[in-house]
């Protein structure tokens, strides 16, 4: 367990400062998916390198991970991975196809097949380990101190990719499974819970900061269904790492009208997605958790001005929270034209709170 010292450079920072609900200099802003994607320096060092590949070779995780620090000064650092690789690490076979996304060879269907799903050590991803900490040692010297996020899947969305054997829009056979056969649901969500509280472990033992839990597609459930198929097994991910301290985010698209639910079931900081005004999302997750968010990835492609206009929108209303994280309210958008991240960064930072 290696949370920071209270009273270090690194827990004093604004991004943890206001993961805690603590005062901050100035709102501390960073961006999910910051590393790779839209970035030039990054399509370099990925030249002729798989997705997979890159995520399990330490060199490529460190270099990809510092350079959106290097080129924005966000607040804190996203490892870079995938919500997939420690299936892959387990010996799942799967991939990550360009612009696709995650592909499962063969789709889960049945309590053999969860079975035959090993679960996650650290003996599974040496290579996480060590770059997890040769980051920590890097971030330390980085602006006072950056924080490192260490992320995992939550077992709703990981599932979906298994169940449907790739990207979908309906998760008709993910639900089909939910409703139809719980006895194959409840043991695939208990192998996930396992393997992401595990994946997220060995980032915290190794030296990460804060955590996100990911469960991207969840907003595709209704509350009830929220509440008996899906909050259980985040909530054990979630809880898993309580004890080390170190703030929980959770984050999902379109997850409005789950906002409270998902803070409930255990996080400090709760995502909100770019479709809910931010003063409604607030109010939705209470006073005693901190929210992050949540600008449309899509004001990037505007005029700067009408971008930082909507940015002081996001920042005010951010004020009545426990704690404000400034984000976009999902990914960067791969076409995203990586200046106008930088200049949103400095706007934010610049942004009087007095
Ligand atoms: O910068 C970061 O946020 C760190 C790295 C990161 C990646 N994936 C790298 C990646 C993180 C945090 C993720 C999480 C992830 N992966 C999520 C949750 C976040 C979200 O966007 O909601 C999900 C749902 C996945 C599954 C996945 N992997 C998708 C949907 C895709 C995109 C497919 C595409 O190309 O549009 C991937 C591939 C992926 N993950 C890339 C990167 C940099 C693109 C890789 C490539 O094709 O070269």
């Amino acid at each position: 367990m290696t949370t920071a010292p209270s009273g270090s450079p690194l827990s004093n920072s604004a991004f943890l400062r206001a993961a805690r609900g603590e005062a901050v200099p100035h709102t501390p802003v960073w961006f999910m998916r910051q590393a790779g994607r839209s970035l030039p320096e990054y399509l370099k060092v990925r030249e002729g390198v798989g997705m997979l590949e890159s995520c399990m070779n330490a060199e490529l995780i460190t270099e990809i991970t510092l350079q959106p620090v290097r080129r924005y000064g966000v607040d804190a650092a996203i490892f870079f991975s995938d919500i997939v690789l420690p299936l892959k690490a387990v010996g799942v076979d799967l991939d990550i196809k360009p612009g696709v996304g995650p592909v499962v060879a063969h789709p889960v269907r049945t309590l053999e097949d969860v079975a035959a799903i090993p679960d996650l050590t650290a003996e599974h991803v040496p290579f996480i380990t060590e770059a997890v900490r040769t980051l920590v040692g890097e971030l330390a010297g980085v602006n006072g101190g950056t924080p490192l996020i260490g992320f995992a899947g939550a077992p709703f969305t990981v599932a979906s990719y298994l169940v449907e054997g790739g990207p979908s829009k309906e998760y008709a056979n993910t639900k089909a499974m939910m409703y139809g056969a719980p006895e194959v649901w409840e043991a695939l969500m208990a192998k996930i819970a396992s393997i992401s509280a595990a994946f997220l472990r060995v980032q915290v033992d190794a030296g990460a900061s804060a955590v996100q839990l990911f469960d991207s597609w969840a907003g595709a459930v209704n509350r009830d269904d929220y509440l008996q198929y899906v909050q259980p097994w985040s909530a054990q991910v979630l809880s898993s790492i309580g004890e080390t301290g170190v703030p929980r985010i959770h984050f999902g698209v379109n997850s409005g009208e789950l906002l409270d639910l998902m803070g409930d079931a255990g996080a400090d900081v709760v995502g909100v997605d770019w479709r809910v005004r931010l003063a409604d999302g607030i109010q939705r997750i209470g006073p005693d958790r901190g929210v992050q968010g949540n600008l449309d990835p899509t004001l990037v492609f505007a005029p700067t001005e009408v971008m930082t206009a909507r940015a002081a929108e996001v920042i005010e209303a951010g004020r009545a929270a426990r704690g404000h994280i400034f984000n976009l309210g999902h990914g960067v958008i791969p076409s995203t034209n990586p200046d106008q991240l930088a200049r949103l960064t400095d706007f934010v930072h610049a942004y009087p709170l007095d």
